[in-house]
């Protein structure tokens, strides 16, 4: 059995974050990270735009109270405002450490890092690298970790959470190379696995965003909270991948089938600029009304508009955007300097997640925490960005509370006796639960099935909602249910056997959606990014609060969790 102090699951932005904290702040102490690609493959390096911070260095008149505001109007008044002020007061001194790092930020002329305009940020203060901001943060943290004492387990594929007199106490985890099972016993476990954008069929995440630490936590019954909160991005190209919100940023426009700027309907002051869960209902606003655009050969019947970048000259778009002209280039034949190109929205990003407290610490319920549990970044939700979340301040988010994390657990973690496990039986079940797919000799692919339920979501739980689409929806996601149960594998072996792996993120995306699509249902009301026809207006009286969702065999149990406010009154959210 291998033993560590802490053992973080996920080597993205928030968990090497974390780790090199940790590491930092008590380098005596022995730390495990674990991650089912090799670290710098996470999905944390395709971020695009940038991160937000208030250092006033294109815009002096700028505050971390303002971007508190923009925060919280941004999240439809459901983010926790505590939260919010650690995150946007901690930001500027969080992008100064990761330049003390090493991370290379675009700079002004006057050698100070840049800063441009995001949606629903009312300054210019989001950081970047051009438009690989991810990239170039992930790069860095990753070469300070390889130095940090770290033990990293990278292609490792963790199982389960081992959770004993309701403690965290470790993982079961298997090596992806020759499938070797390990249990690992640590005092302190912290998830930061990201998100699940693959329970969707059009999506901007990586083929590993299966919410794999989600599924985790709900297993062992542990809650979920705001998973009704799903952000699809507005600018997807047809295949899903993203176009950064930074080419809006940097000026360019959306435009209809009838050439016109749309958005003056929609968002008057901000334009193109708008939350992007305006922009999202916005865009299928257009196209259910006629006003899409069609794809060169005619499919997907008009369902997209155009990104028109072609005012901004070439010269800006390659220094400011360089990957996003590339990516339409690549994906699409466009020349974005001359052509407009095709866009519509893709699942981008989960603004619900496992719940915690302001030091990462996880939440048992509405009230308690788990001893020995944390959890930062994406699948966590702390939550700073409550129903919709801006752009950049998801990196903001990995990097302030993945510090933040990092600095509790090396406090926490001292007066923490090691668990003293027992590795047997969580060996031995765990090679059942092998044996037991490998042995499946059902009739349907893996593939299949996850198609059926990427296009069950999508149909059933996307950016227009209503009560009998979404129980339709849910009688269909337990058909699905009985067919992942009927599935075959080719592949009996143990080396590199991806079929495995993607039996077990199946199992994942299964649980995640239907956790997605049940607080969908609770939720009788339209907040950011959760909008039902049924309900299109929001209902303070009756639904400001976080759904907590529980799973078992028998369905997922509603409870709810009130908002922490105190700065700002909830209003009418105009833009
Ligand atoms: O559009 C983007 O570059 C995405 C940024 C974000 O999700 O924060």
């Amino acid at each position: 059995m291998i033993k560590h102090d802490v053992m973080i699951i996920g080597g993205g932005i928030a968990g090497s974050r974390a780790a090199l904290e940790i590491a930092r702040t008590c380098p005596d102490l022995s730390i495990g990270l674990v991650a089912k690609t090799h670290p710098i493959r996470s999905h944390s390096v395709a971020a695009q735009g940038g991160m937000a911070a208030t250092l006033k260095n294109v815009d002096p008149e700028d505050s971390w109270e303002a971007h508190a505001f923009d925060t919280v109007k941004g999240s439809d008044y459901l983010a926790d405002q505590d939260a919010v002020a650690i995150l946007t007061q901690e930001a500027p001194d969080a992008v100064i450490d990761l330049e003390h790092m090493g991370v290379l930020f675009s700079r002004l002329e006057s050698g100070h890092i840049a800063q441009r305009a995001f949606g629903g940020h009312s300054h210019n203060r989001t950081c970047y690298a051009a438009d690989k901001t991810g990239h170039a943060i992930l790069h860095e943290l990753i070469v300070n970790l390889i130095s940090s004492g770290v033990t990293v387990y990278d292609e490792w594929y963790v199982m389960r959470l081992i959770q004993e007199e309701e403690e965290a106490k470790g993982v079961v985890m298997f090596r992806l190379s020759d499938g070797h099972l390990e249990v690992v016993e640590a005092k302190v476990v912290m998830l930061a696995t990201g998100g699940y954008g693959r329970v969707f069929n059009t999506t901007s995440n990586d083929y590993a965003s299966t919410g794999d630490g989600l599924a985790m936590v709900a297993k062992v019954g542990l809650p979920l909270q705001d998973m009704e909160f799903v952000q699809f991005h507005p600018t997807g190209l047809p295949v899903g991948v993203l176009i950064s919100e930074a080419v809006r940023g940097e000026g360019a426009y959306l435009i209809n089938s009838e050439g016109d700027r749309f958005m003056a309907t929609y968002a008057p002051s901000r334009m193109e600029l708008a939350p992007r869960d305006i922009t999202s209902r916005a865009i299928y606003s257009e196209v259910r009304a006629g006003r899409g655009v069609h794809l060169e050969d005619g499919s997907a019947g008009g369902s997209f508009v155009y990104l028109d970048l072609r005012h901004m000259g070439r010269e800006k778009i390659m220094s400011r955007i360089p990957f996003c002209w590339e990516e339409a280039h690549r994906l699409v034949g466009i020349d974005a300097a001359v052509e407009p190109m095709p866009v519509r929205p893709t699942a981008h990003y989960s603004m619900g997640g496992i719940p915690t407290n302001t030091e990462g610490q996880v939440r048992s319920g509405p009230d308690g925490l788990v001893p020995g549990l944390f959890s930062a970044g994406e699948t966590a939700c702390v939550s700073v960005h409550g129903a919709n979340r801006l752009g950049s301040n998801s990196l903001l988010e990995c990097v302030v509370y993945g510090r933040r994390t990092g600095a509790s657990i090396a406090q926490y973690v001292r007066d923490r006796k090691a668990p003293n496990l027992d590795p047997a039986p969580y060996l031995a079940q765990a090679q059942a639960e092998i044996q037991a797919l490998l042995d499946r000799s059902g009739s349907y692919r893996i593939a299949t099935v996850r198609q059926a339920l990427q296009d069950c979501m999508t149909h059933h739980c996307g950016v227009f909602r209503t009560e009998a689409l979404m129980q339709a929806g849910l009688a269909q996601l337990q058909v699905i249910k009985q067919q992942a149960q009927d599935i075959v594998l080719d592949d009996k072996g143990s080396c590199w056997n991806t079929e495995l792996t993607e039996a077990l993120e199946l199992q994942n995306l299964l649980m995640v959606g239907e956790m997605i699509l049940t607080s969908a249902l609770s939720r009788q009301e339209s907040r950011g990014a959760h909008f039902r026809e049924d309900f299109p207006d929001r209902d303070d009286a009756h639904f400001l609060k976080h759904t907590l969702s529980f799973y078992s065999a028998a369905g997922v149990e509603i409870q709810s969790r009130s908002v922490a406010l105190g700065m700002f009154e909830p209003k009418e959210r105009k833009y």
